[in-house]
C-alpha cells in the first residue's frame, strides 16, 4: 500500500498539496488526475471501477510521466474503506467526482442515483469531518437548472431538476451548504458543469463509458468509427433554430483546468461557493453532427426520433461569474472536442477493451 514516488514530476516547493481523488478512473476524473500531476500534485484515486477499468489510471502515469500516489478499488459509501485511506494518507484536499451520471438511466433507477450520488457524498464528508479534511471540490451539473426556457444561466438562476440524476447533484449540494453552515471549517466549491465533451489530446485518455453510449458526443464518436450504424436525434420539435435541443459542450481540458484553479482558491474563503463551468455558447445536436462531421472527414448518419424523458430544449451558461473570481476562461472549442474525441476514438475504436493493464503495485 505504500505510496510511490513520482518519476521525473515537476512538483515544487510552492505547490501545495494531496488531492484525493473520487472517480479518478472515470472520464473526467482521468483527465483531472494528468492536470493535477502536471501541476505537481500528489494524487490518491479512489474508484470502484463501476463505469472505467484500472488501465485508465496506466495511461494517467503514462501522459503525465509520474505515478498516481496510490489507487484503491472501494466504493465510497463504504466508510471504513474509504477512512482506511484517511488514515494511511496526508490528504489536503478532496475532488469528489464518483457519482453515476446517465440523465436517461436515472429515470430508470432512481433509487440507486440518489444511494450512490447523495450516499457516496455523505459518507465522504463524515469521514473527511472525521479526519480534519474540509477543503471540496464538488462535481456538480447544470442539470439541476431544469427547463428554463432558454437564456444563459447564472448561478441564482432558481434550481428546478427535471430528472433522478439533476436532483440527486441539487441535494447534494444543499448538503453541502448545511454541512458548510453547521461545520464552518469547511470550505466548497460546488462547480456545475454544463456538458464536458473531448479528450486527451494525446488520444490515450478519452469518454469509453460502459455498454451504449448515454451521452451525445461519445455515441457519435461511435458512429463515425463504425460502430454504430447510426446516432438517434432525441427530439426534432424543440423551439430551437434547427428543432434539436441546445446545450452548452465545454472541452475536458478546460474543466479539468478549473478543478485545478478551483483547488488554488478553495482557501480564499471558508464556505460554500458555487460556479458554473461552460463557454456560454450554445450548439445543437446538429451542429455537433455537423462539427463531427468535419472532424471525421465523413458525414454522420442519424435519424430523428422522439425526445428522451427529462431532456430540456435548451441549457447554455452564463459563466461569467468564474472569470470574474478567478479570471478562468474556456479556450477550446466545438471543433476541438470534435477533433480530440475522434483522435481517441480512432486510437480506442473498441474503447479501453484490450489495452495493458496496470503494472503490479496496483493498490
Ligand atoms: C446531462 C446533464 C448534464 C451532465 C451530463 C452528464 C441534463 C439536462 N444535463 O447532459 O448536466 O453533465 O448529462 O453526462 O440533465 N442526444 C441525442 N442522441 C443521443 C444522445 C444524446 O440526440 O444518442 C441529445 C440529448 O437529447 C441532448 C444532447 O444530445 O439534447 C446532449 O445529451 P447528453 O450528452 O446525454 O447530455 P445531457 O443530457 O445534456
Amino acid at each position: 500500500m505504500d505510496a510511490r514516488t513520482s518519476y521525473g514530476g515537476a512538483r515544487t516547493a510552492s505547490t501545495p498539496s494531496t488531492v484525493l481523488v473520487t472517480g479518478g478512473a472515470g472520464f473526467i476524473g482521468s483527465h483531472a488526475c494528468v492536470d493535477l500531476l502536471d501541476h505537481g500534485y500528489e494524487v490518491i484515486v479512489v474508484d470502484d471501477y463501476s463505469n472505467s477499468t484500472p488501465q485508465v489510471l496506466t495511461r494517467v502515469e503514462r501522459i503525465a510521466g509520474r505515478f498516481v500516489g496510490a489507487v484503491y478499488e472501494l466504493d465510497i459509501r463504504d466508510r471504513r474503506a474509504l477512512s482506511a485511506v484517511f488514515d494511511r494518507h496526508s490528504v489536503d484536499a478532496v475532488v469528489h467526482f464518483a457519482a453515476h451520471k446517465a440523465v436517461g438511466e436515472s429515470t430508470r433507477m432512481p433509487v440507486q442515483y440518489y444511494d450512490t450520488n447523495v450516499g457516496g457524498t455523505t459518507s465522504l464528508l463524515s469521514v473527511m469531518h472525521e479526519h480534519r479534511v474540509h477543503q471540496l471540490v464538488f462535481s456538480s451539473s447544470c442539470a439541476v437548472y431544469g427547463d428554463t426556457g432558454g437564456g444563459p444561466l447564472a448561478e441564482t438562476t432558481p434550481a428546478r431538476p427535471t430528472n433522478p440524476y439533476a436532483t440527486s447533484k441539487w441535494l447534494c449540494e444543499q448538503i453541502l451548504a448545511d454541512v458548510c453552515r453547521y461545520w464552518p471549517q469547511f470550505a466548497v466549491l460546488c462547480l456545475r458543469y454544463f456538458n464536458p465533451a473531448g479528450a486527451h489530446p494525446s488520444g490515450l485518455l478519452g469518454e469509453d463509458p460502459g455498454g451504449v453510449p448515454d451521452n451525445l458526443m461519445p455515441y457519435v464518436a461511435q458512429v463515425a468509427v463504425g460502430r454504430r450504424e447510426r446516432l438517434r436525434v432525441f427530439g426534432g420539435d424543440y423551439p430551437t433554430p434547427d428543432g434539436t435541443a441546445i446545450r452548452d459542450y465545454l472541452h475536458v481540458m478546460d474543466t479539468v483546468e478549473a478543478h485545478r484553479v478551483a483547488l488554488d482558491h478553495l482557501a480564499d474563503a471558508p464556505g460554500m461557493r458555487v460556479f458554473n463551468l461552460g463557454t456560454g455558447t450554445g450548439s445543437s445536436v446538429l451542429d455537433v453532427v455537423t462539427a463531427f462531421g468535419s472532424a471525421c472527414g465523413r458525414a454522420i448518419p442519424y435519424e430523428i426520433v422522439g425526445r428522451r424523458p427529462g431532456d430540456v430544449a435548451e441549457l447554455v451558461a452564463d459563466a461569467s461569474a468564474v472569470a470574474r473570481a478567478w479570471g478562468w476562461r474556456p479556450t477550446r472549442d466545438l471543433a476541438a472536442m470534435c477533433r480530440d474525441a475522434w483522435h481517441f476514438q480512432q486510437l480506442n475504436p473498441r474503447g479501453y477493451a484490450g489495452s495493458a493493464r496496470r503494472p503490479s503495485g496496483e493498490e
